[in-house]
């Protein structure tokens, strides 16, 4: 085999009240990741998108991903990853994992390294760490494993895989960029212990919910008093959207990752798509360009073509 394809999906982290550690994958939107072997030693990076990105490795979420997985393998092999992305970079949808996640399997898979599912999300995790300057993995262990996922802890790397009803979602992402950097660094540093108290009683309960199926229990869990607070400022009309998308039967919703697009679960595609309808009306109003998704929850993380 002399190049792989594979497609790698969206994801939306945090999920209101696990900020850092609770995150989910879409079916759609996803980027598409070509990796061939070259001749030539080292990375190279093709952007089959207008998207800009730096095509220097070091620079380049995929590249800084695949650097350390072959570094760690003790291999030299030369690569050139072509990335086509769907996925707009600053969207809040979990853009950057999906580009160092994509491009980490498709390595494995290609040169046949046998890394786990963790030490893949370990690797894409460097890709984070460059995009956001921080090492977190809501994003990159659902991109990776699919599904819902809770990170206990990065360091080490303990990764829970959660069962979950088959549950929808909307996306709306308005056509403005938040650099998650910035977006953390806006966040407070302390939180009161009644804070923590209730962000952790949410969380629980969400994890439950979610076990359960208990939609109920779900829309009260779906509750954040640390991050979303703060971070909604950055979100023309977060509250119109989110009390446009429950009065049209929305389980619950919120920031998606670090904004700006916002998410809402929903208990099917019929009502996931009148939540569309009911905020996409209530966004054609603010003059912001947006786009919106509707995605069933992925199972399966990263697929080869
Ligand atoms: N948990 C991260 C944050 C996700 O909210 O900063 C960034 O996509």
């Amino acid at each position: 085999m002399n190049d792989i394809t594979v497609s790698s999906p969206a994801t939306v982290s945090n999920v209101v009240c696990g900020f850092d550690c609770l995150g989910f994958a879409l079916d759609q939107p996803f980027d598409k990741l070509n990796i061939r072997k070259a001749d030539e030693k080292g990375i190279s990076i093709v952007n089959n998108d207008a998207f800009g990105l730096p095509t220097d490795p070091q620079m380049n979420v995929a590249g800084v991903a695949v650097s350390e997985m072959l570094r760690v393998a003790g291999i030299d092999q030369g690569l050139e990853i072509t990335s086509t992305k769907s996925i707009k970079p600053g969207s809040g949808i979990g853009s950057s994992a999906a580009s160092s996640c994509g491009a980490v399997v498709g390595v494995n898979e290609l040169l046949g390294l046998g890394f786990s599912k963790g030490e893949l999300v370990e690797f894409a995790m460097h890709g984070e760490m460059l995009a956001s300057g921080a090492r977190h993995a809501d994003n990159a262990a659902p991109c990776i494993y699919g599904g819902f996922v809770l990170v206990r802890s990065v360091d080490p790397l303990d990764i829970v895989e959660l069962s979950c009803p088959a549950l929808w979602a909307t996306v709306i992402h308005p056509q403005i960029e938040i650099k998650t950097a910035e977006a953390r660094a806006i966040l407070p540093k302390q939180v009161p212990l009644s804070s923590a108290v209730r962000q952790w009683s949410n969380l629980g309960a969400f994890v439950a919910a979610l076990s359960s199926g208990d939609l109920d229990l779900l829309n009260r869990s779906m509750e954040d008093v640390i991050v979303e607070p703060v971070r909604k400022s950055l979100i023309p009309h977060f509250d119109e959207v989110m009390k446009a998308g429950r009065s049209a039967g929305a389980i619950g919703g919120g920031i998606s990752g670090s904004g700006p697009s916002m998410f809402l679960l929903a208990e099917n595609e019929n009502s996931a798509r009148l939540i569309e309808q009911a905020i996409r009306s209530e966004y054609s109003a603010t003059g912001i360009e947006f786009n919106t998704y509707v995605s069933g929850i992925k199972s399966g993380g990263v697929s080869i073509l």
